[in-house]
């Protein structure tokens, strides 16, 4: 089993960016204990600041992988071309927030790319990207 983990914009900055709403853990440090707990499970990462990188990432491995986990950080509310990207290819694509988007600014509240996912985590911190992984895991047990 493959997953990808793509984080968007600013999300390099994990555990020095606005702590108090992102946490104070490196996501380098939580990838590890990540992948230590899925064994089973290859998980690729890859984390862009640039709409196009994430674009050309979700082309490239949109073919071949048992899900994608993605964090379009602020292009969730903007991207049409993410969202066409996300449904151009066959892979599905889980919405993943670290923070709950629904309890903060308004601007926050709607994605552009929700309507092409399986389904969109939100407000568990860090392990949203897990609970990501087991609903990947889940739909494949059922298909
Ligand atoms: C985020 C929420 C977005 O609104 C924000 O722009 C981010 C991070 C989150 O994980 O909570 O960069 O996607």
């Amino acid at each position: 089993m493959r997953i990808q983990i793509i984080n968007g914009p600013n999300l390099n900055l994990l555990g020095i960016r606005e702590p108090e709403i992102y946490g104070k853990r490196t996501w380098e440090d939580y990838l590890k204990v990540l992948r230590n707990r899925y064994p089973q499970i290859r998980i690729d990462y890859f984390q862009s600041n640039l709409e196009g990188e994430i674009i050309n990432k979700i082309q490239e491995v949109g073919f071949d992988r048992d899900g994608i986990v993605l964090n379009a950080g602020a292009y969730t509310h903007t991207s049409v071309a993410i969202l066409d990207a996300i449904r151009s290819v066959t892979t599905p694509t889980i919405e993943v927030h670290i923070s709950n988007v629904q309890q903060r600014e308004e601007f926050r509240r709607y994605s552009m790319i929700s309507s092409g996912c399986m389904g969109v985590i939100s407000g568990f911190g860090l392990d949203s990207y897990r609970l990501a992984v087991e609903a990947i895991l889940t739909n494949n047990r059922t298909e």
